[in-house]
């Protein structure tokens, strides 16, 4: 049997526009062997985020910019193939920056690497959706940024993917009027099952006269994943003093333009619009995977996921946050 070899998505040009498998040079090096205290993970699955696509793009950021030439940062799951740390043990299973690559050798005391416990009592792809980073930017974001009070009315956008499916769910286990605005009518479908009070299909003619109706009495909370022409009319329908969690702008991720928001509405309704990144609430991510995990097991919140097979479609499968092609957390199963 061949020798198993590391591949590793190197990041080549900065891409113009959507990312193409050129942007990347996929290249193989022998396996890494742990130095004293490390252990060597392999990827079980890679997280592909809108961020990813941020990541590349030589703009100032929350971290910096993958340099050209760099392994692709990437959040995932690894397990662990070899050790040479007296406290862990092949099997072990460790969540952090992975990259897009098959196998890393990582020192798992090192900040950033969380260990799993063993026994999960949810599939894997769980712990990079609903309990994982995306459970914790919806909740963080929602309870400490949007603050919501039962009757008030929250409006999801991007609200079929990964963190607004996590949002919706949460505003209603708050007591909240929840509409969520998704690409086409199976999104829409898939956004009713999850609870949601009104699903609207913003590629639908008269999206924008649904959007008005499913909110008789206004909007409080705009938790904001999308930006342009969908955040502008859900601003225009918010109610004085409503909160904005601006989370993610993904309509703006492949173009070059700065995005431009909607100050006169903000200021005439005095709407107090915050941004948000998860990695400032970290240090209480244990306090917002507990509460994730309880909903979770009292099956009051469900994880869904979509998963593409194989590191090499990496590239490819970036695109599909950007065409609509998930419903939930978009995933790569690695090995
Ligand atoms: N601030 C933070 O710390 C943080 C952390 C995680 C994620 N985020 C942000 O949260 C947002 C959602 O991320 P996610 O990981 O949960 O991704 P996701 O929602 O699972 O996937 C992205 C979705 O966005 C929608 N979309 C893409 N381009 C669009 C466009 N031009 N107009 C309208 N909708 C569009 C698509 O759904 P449709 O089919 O409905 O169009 C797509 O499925 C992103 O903006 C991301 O950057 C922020």
């Amino acid at each position: 049997m061949a020798e198993p070899t590391n591949r590793r998505f190197l990041l080549r040009t900065r891409p113009e526009g959507r990312v193409k498998r050129s942007d990347f040079e996929l290249s193989e090096q022998p396996v890494p062997t742990p130095a004293p205290g490390e252990v060597v993970l392999r990827t079980r699955y890679l997280s592909l985020d809108p961020t990813n696509r941020i990541w590349m793009t030589d703009v100032e950021q929350y971290m910096p910019p993958v340099a050209i030439g760099e392994v692709m940062r990437g959040l995932g799951i690894g397990e662990v193939v070899a050790s040479a740390s007296p406290d862990h043990k092949v099997g072990d299973l460790f969540s952090g920056l992975v990259g897009w690559q098959d196998y890393i050798a990582v020192v798992p005391k090192a900040p950033g690497w969380i260990q799993l416990p063993s026994g999960l009592p949810v599939p894997l792809p769980a712990m990079l959706g609903a309990l994982g980073m995306t459970g914790l930017t919806a909740y963080f974001g929602l309870m400490e940024l949007g603050k919501p009070r039962a009757g008030e009315t929250v409006v999801v956008s991007a609200a079929a993917g990964a963190v607004g499916s996590v949002v919706g769910q949460i505003a209603k286990l708050q007591g909240c009027h929840v509409v969520g605005i998704a690409g086409g009518p199976e999104k829409c479908a898939f956004l009713r099952e999850l609870g949601f009070d009104a699903a609207i299909d913003y590629k639908a003619e008269g999206w924008k006269a649904a959007l008005a109706a499913a909110c008789p009495r206004g909007i409080d909370i705009d938790f904001e994943n999308v930006g342009g022409d969908i955040m502008n009319t859900v601003m225009a329908r918010m109610n004085l003093h409503g909160r904005v969690v601006l989370c993610g702008l993904i309509s703006g991720y492949n173009s070059d333009q700065r995005p431009t928001g909607p100050f006169d509405t903000i200021l005439m309704k005095r709407l107090r619009v915050e941004g948000f990144i998860i990695l400032d609430y970290l240090p209480r991510a244990m306090e917002g995977v507990m509460q994730l995990s309880q909903w979770m097991m009292a099956g009051k919140l469900r994880h869904h996921d979509t998963i593409v097979d194989g590191l090499e479609q990496a590239p490819e499968a970036l695109n599909m946050l950007f065409d609509g092609k998930n419903t939930g957390k978009l995933l790569i199963k690695v090995s």
